[in-house]
């Protein structure tokens, strides 16, 4: 029997993943990308994503299971096509064009009784109001009838070691009976346990629920951090105090401000749809924009204000950071509020110096002095601002020599420290 052969357009962060397990499950794996730089890295065994370590890329390329590719042309004959491009915003809008890229170049390969998923993040209907009629007018063919179409969101949660693609449920749908039932099959190979729901849409709103989830909760606390430092209580003693509660409460940590590719993005696809189609608000999700956009000011007062209580204006002063990526043990930059902290307080006049272990340099934001976490940095600093707390740092190297500590992460302790 002719061995499977999935198509995964897209190899980032939730392509390559996919692709990697794919191939270790026994199929025939081509990874189309437009990036022509990304697929040449990856052909040489090179990974730029943290979870795949390139031993891991090295084999599946020498077992001649995978190959990266540019060339729509190699998706050819292909059983089970999945779509994880990105799905960001244009003018608070979302930008669907690489979807609509991904539908128009692979349709001429759909063939009768192949399989088709959509991965990407979007707003309920995409599936079958945009991706279905682009597939369909490039392959001549209907689905359903013709070809499966399903959509299957990803909760790929990068440099998480316990929860990883093949043990994280994966909720599951198709555009009919059939559709969904090979969509399942696919997936049952990979994951350890698929939730088949009734519709594309229900599996798109899920993902959207899941992240609309988190960002309001967020939002909730990093509020309550703020008016919490105003009432002069300890916000993290508080919210550790309610985490003691066995049941109705779940904890989340305030931060300065939320980034990556989908917290500050995937809600605003469900406030946007919600808006067109309904015209009216989806005010807890903008409220939770509002709140969390306007934590790195906050972030940047308050090391202002800090250090004025030490006589020291932060015009002119020398400020060390601690992590830029949006997420700690990662280097991904992607709408890291790490960015707006550094510019609030390059704006107030201060000289901002960095310490970011994980991200390519040329992703830093302008004007920061990418440096070594060192003693010399922590002494000449006149405060050192945890943004990230990557777990590498040697906090207590920090807090032993630093003059003043500005901690939004609840990672440093002592008589030098203010939290956020
Ligand atoms: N990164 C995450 O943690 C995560 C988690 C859940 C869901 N998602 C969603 O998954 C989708 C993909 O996210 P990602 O993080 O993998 O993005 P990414 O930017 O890491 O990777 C996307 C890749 O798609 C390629 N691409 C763009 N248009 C293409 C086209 N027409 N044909 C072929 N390749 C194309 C890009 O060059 C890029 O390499 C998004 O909708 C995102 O919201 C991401």
């Amino acid at each position: 029997m002719r061995t499977e052969k999935l198509v995964v357009i897209g190899q980032g962060y939730v392509g390559l993943p996919l692709a990697m397990r794919a191939v270790e499950t026994g199929m025939d794996v081509v990874g189309l990308d437009v990036d022509a730089d990304r697929v040449k890295r990856l052909a040489a065994g090179e990974s730029f994503v943290e979870d795949i370590p390139d031993e891991r890329l090295g084999r599946a390329l020498a077992g001649g299971r995978y190959r990266p590719s540019t060339d729509y042309a190699d998706a050819r004959d292909f059983d089970v096509c999945v779509i994880t491009v990105p799905t960001p915003l244009r003018d608070g809008a979302p930008d669907l064009s690489y979807v609509e890229h991904a539908g128009r170049s692979i349709g001429p390969y759909v063939r009768p009784g192949c399989t088709v998923v959509l991965e990407s993040t979007t707003y309920p209907g995409t599936t079958e109001e945009l991706l279905r009629p682009l597939l369909e007018s490039a392959s001549g063919l209907r689905s359903p009838g013709d070809f499966h179409l399903g959509y299957s969101p990803e909760r790929i949660d990068p440099g998480n070691p316990t929860w990883r693609l093949e043990n994280t449920p994966k909720v599951v749908s198709g555009v009919d009976e059939q559709a969904l039932h090979r969509v399942d099959d696919f997936y049952r190979r990979l994951v350890q346990r698929t939730v088949p729901v009734d519709s594309t849409r229900v599996a798109e709103l899920t993902k959207l629920i899941e992240n609309t989830f988190r960002q309001v909760n967020i939002a909730l606390i990093n509020e309550l951090a703020v008016v919490s430092h105003h009432l002069g209580i300890d916000v993290w003693q508080a919210i550790d105090a309610a985490d003691s509660k066995p049941f109705g409460f779940m904890s989340f940590r305030p931060g300065p401000g939320v980034g990556g590719h989908c917290l500050p993005i995937d809600p605003c696809y469900l406030s946007w749809q919600v808006k067109r189609t309904l015209g009216r608000r989806f005010r807890f999700i903008e409220l939770a924009d509002d709140v969390n956009h306007q934590m790195p000011e906050h972030v940047a007062h308050r090391v202002m204000t800090g250090l004025n209580r030490l006589g020291r204006p932060i015009n002119g002063a020398r400020l060390l950071l601690l992590g830029l990526a949006y997420k700690r043990n990662t280097g991904d930059m992607r709408d890291s509020p790490a960015v707006d902290v550094v510019r609030h307080l390059r704006a107030l006049g201060a000289e901002v110096r960095a310490v970011e272990p994980y991200a390519q340099p040329e992703q830093l934001p302008a004007g920061v002095v990418v440096v070594d976490l060192t003693e010399r940095e922590v002494t000449e600093a006149d405060a050192v601002v945890v943004v990230t707390d990557h777990d590498c740092f040697d906090y207590d190297l920090v807090t032993r020599h630093a003059r003043y500590v500005f901690d939004s992460r609840d990672r440093c302790r002592g008589p030098v420290v203010e939290r956020l």
